[in-house]
């Protein structure tokens, strides 16, 4: 059973005790639940996997407040500020705060920003909001200058190694140390990665790379080390593949035909 559900999921911290790295930042939301009373908060860092979905969720959990969870992926127009947003934060609620969790607040369009700005004001004594995103250049300077920001540093491989050992033994599942690095060693800094690698080489509760997966998780390592000591510009090829080797081998193809012909830096999707 535990081999079939989502791992990321199940094994998702549910309280600051799971939650790893990021010491200086833990001990301000401790702060801030220990009082139930927090700022506008916007956390971010460019890498997947590193822990700000699982941080905001804690934190909504943690107080006393009725939740709204918006993913700006697929809910992000002044629409959704009008009709989900503004109508929450103004309704009479059970709880102390009312929290609205923005995520992935990036692929929020400017206009569903702009309309959020007020929100964030008119509904201050009982509405905080709790964004998270990749790139916080996208968000309006509005918005930015209304929360308290933090960058979520990566864990270092330490802890998420130690993390790892934690999620298979507590699941009673056998496995080689050495194979944990080289998971860990695959997908660092992303966590969600080192889980669903973890997940999906473990068969009958026993964690096995085979030389077939080793092959296929260093992959893309082994090429992109080759590239580079060719002399090739490799910088977020690995990044925009995400492990899938056909695309992997496409955007290679494309590159290297570029760099035979001309400079132009356009990517084919
Ligand atoms: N700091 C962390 N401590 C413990 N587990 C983590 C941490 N960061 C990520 N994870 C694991 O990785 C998964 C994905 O993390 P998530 O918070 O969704 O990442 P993102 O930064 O992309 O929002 C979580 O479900 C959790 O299992
Ligand atoms: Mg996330």
């Amino acid at each position: 059973m535990i081999e079939n559900t989502l791992w990321t999921e199940l094994f998702r911290p549910k309280t600051l005790d799971g939650y790893i790295g990021n010491e200086f930042l833990i001990n301000k939301v401790k702060q801030y639940i220990e009082t139930q009373d927090v700022p506008h908060l916007l956390f971010y860092n460019t890498h997947p996997g590193v822990g700000k979905t699982t941080l905001v969720k804690i934190i909504a959990n943690a107080l006393d407040a009725d939740v709204l969870y918006i993913n700006a992926s697929d809910e992000n127009s002044v629409d959704v500020v009008r009709d989900k947003i503004k109508s929450f934060a103004s309704t009479m609620g059970f709880s102390k705060w009312k929290i609205i969790i923005c995520d992935e607040f990036d692929f929020f369009t400017i206009n569903g920003q702009a309309a959020l700005r007020n929100i964030m004001e008119s509904f201050s004594n009982t509405t905080r909001f709790l964004i998270t995103c990749n790139f916080v250049e996208k968000l309006l300077p509005a918005i930015r200058s209304r929360c308290q920001e933090f960058e979520i540093h990566p864990p270092d491989k330490k802890s998420v190694a130690i993390r790892l050992k934690k999620i298979l033994d507590d699941s009673n599942i056998k496995y080689e140390l050495k194979d944990l690095v080289h998971i860990i060693d695959t997908a660092y800094p992303d966590i969600r990665k080192v889980i669903n690698i973890a997940q999906h080489c473990t068969i009958n509760n026993q964690l096995t790379i085979n030389k077939d997966e080793k092959i296929r998780l260093s992959y893309m390592d082994d090429v992109l080390t080759e590239l580079k000591s060719a002399g090739c510009e490799v910088i977020n090829l690995g990044f925009c593949c995400s492990g899938n080797c056909h695309a992997l081998a496409r955007k290679l193809q494309h590159r290297f035909r570029r760099r035979t012909s001309t400079c132009n830096d356009a990517d084919p999707e």
